[in-house]
């Protein structure tokens, strides 16, 4: 119902009618798409696989089929109205509140209660794809800021420090994390050179000193298909920052606002971390490297669902700043390797494509992640600001192109340590 809410409020609470149903970038969908296609996935999963039930509207099924559909074709279809679609979500909903105590949590799909965390992370990881619509959006301020004040104290002189990852032996992913996607399984050994990983997220500060420094025009910092890239697109900022009387500024959710120094930098792509990171004489980090330095704990051997723990909040998640936190932010959300800010803030780009695990099995359905495994994405580590803490842990894989900048993605370092 939390997760019901918070998509209400990124949608037909905040937008009128018309405006939901216009696509503002052929990356996107309508919000109204997303709406619906919400309600269908619960329809298709809870009712129909778990309890039993027969398809309502089997009519729409195809429409809200995210593989039959890319998203620049979205707007074309004949799709339910906002009205029709709340009509639709919420119906779904009281048949799924009926059926609850009847779907015994036993089976493949149900055991442990799967399939509804499934279904509940799914409407959290389409709340953060709204939310990365409304940022896309042109005209004026739609959703509600809070205040300044919110945001916790950072600690900027730990920007750019680094721990060192001794070498040695990890677990990475899991084998019993009850809601974990099938990309996240199973547990497995994976042994790692020693390397070192900075302590927070790049800053805006610290990018700008690339920027300034000549960083979008030297080729030497570039993959050769990220300096394509930058010469096709001529691109020379994080998106949605503009230079104004010598300020650099940024649109965030319809406000202009002076791009703030102590934040981690967001919405870059993977060619411009990987540029960054070159040009600051490190790389990025593998996903192995990242989960070892958020998940390890070395004096105990063991493996941590939460870089702090395995329970509790210490990180800039759920959509409460509607923005990163400062770099150095929340000490006590430190791995055992004292490493800030692995959870919320920024998704961060590693250097790793993304692949199945040893022994990977397609669970439920092969178009979750195995579709996309290969070498065109790249892995993204540790959520955004706009996760919801149910759809975050330190296991768990997200993916994109390495040209994509709509995401609130940022970036740390790494490098070598011998
Ligand atoms: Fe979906």
């Amino acid at each position: 119902m939390a997760a019901r809410d918070r998509s209400v409020g990124l949608t037909l609470e905040a937008l009128e009618e018309p405006d939901l149903m216009v696509q503002v970038s052929p990356l996107m969908s309508p919000l109204v798409w997303d709406l619906a296609h919400i309600g269908n996935y619960e329809e298709l999963w809870l009712l129909r696989a778990a309890a039993g039930q027969e398809a309502m509207r089997p009519e729409i099924d195809d429409l809200y089929d995210a593989f039959e559909h890319p998203r620049a074709e979205r707007p074309k279809l004949p799709l339910l109205t906002p009205a029709e679609s709340r009509a639709y979500i919420d119906t779904v909903r009281a048949k799924v509140l009926d059926s609850l105590e009847k779907v015994p949590l036993t089976g493949p799909l149900a055991a442990g209660g799967f399939v509804y965390g499934m279904v509940i992370q799914h409407e959290h990881q389409h709340d953060e794809t709204m939310l990365a619509t409304h940022q896309l959006r042109k005209d004026g301020p739609t959703l509600l800021d809070p205040s300044p004040e919110d945001a916790p104290a950072g600690a900027p002189a730990l920007a750019g420090h680094e721990v060192l990852v001794e070498a040695g032996p990890f677990v990475m992913g899991t084998s019993d994390d009850p809601w974990a996607y099938d990309n996240e399984r199973g547990a497995h050994t994976v042994d790692l050179p020693a390397f070192f990983i900075d302590v927070t997220p790049v800053s805006n500060a610290a990018y700008l000193a690339f920027m300034d420094d000549g960083g979008y025009d030297d080729p030497r910092w570039w993959h050769p298909d990220g300096w394509e890239w930058r010469t096709r697109t001529g691109k020379r900022s994080p998106a949605f920052w503009r230079r104004e009387n010598g300020q650099w500024l940024r649109r965030r959710f319809g406000r202009v606002e002076p791009v703030p120094f102590d934040e981690p930098v967001q919405h870059v792509c993977w060619y411009e971390a990987d540029a960054y990171a070159r040009w600051a004489g490190k790389r990025l980090p593998t996903e192995a490297e990242w989960e070892k330095a958020a998940s390890w704990d070395p004096d105990t051997r063991r493996k941590r669902r939460l870089p702090w723990g395995d329970s509790g909040e210490h990180a800039n998640l759920g959509q409460r700043m509607m923005r990163p936190a400062p770099v150095g932010s929340y000490a006590d959300g430190a791995s055992a390797y004292g490493v800030r800010q692995l959870l919320g803030d920024v998704w961060e780009w590693t250097s790793s494509d993304f692949h199945g695990y040893p022994g990977f099995r397609a669970f439920p359905y092969k178009e979750y992640s195995e579709v996309f495994f290969g070498t065109d994405y790249k892995v993204l580590r540790g959520g955004s600001w706009a996760t919801h803490p149910l759809a975050c842990r330190t296991t768990f894989r997200n993916w994109d192109y390495p040209i994509r900048r709509q995401i609130f993605a940022g970036f740390r370092c790494a490098r070598d340590a011998a």
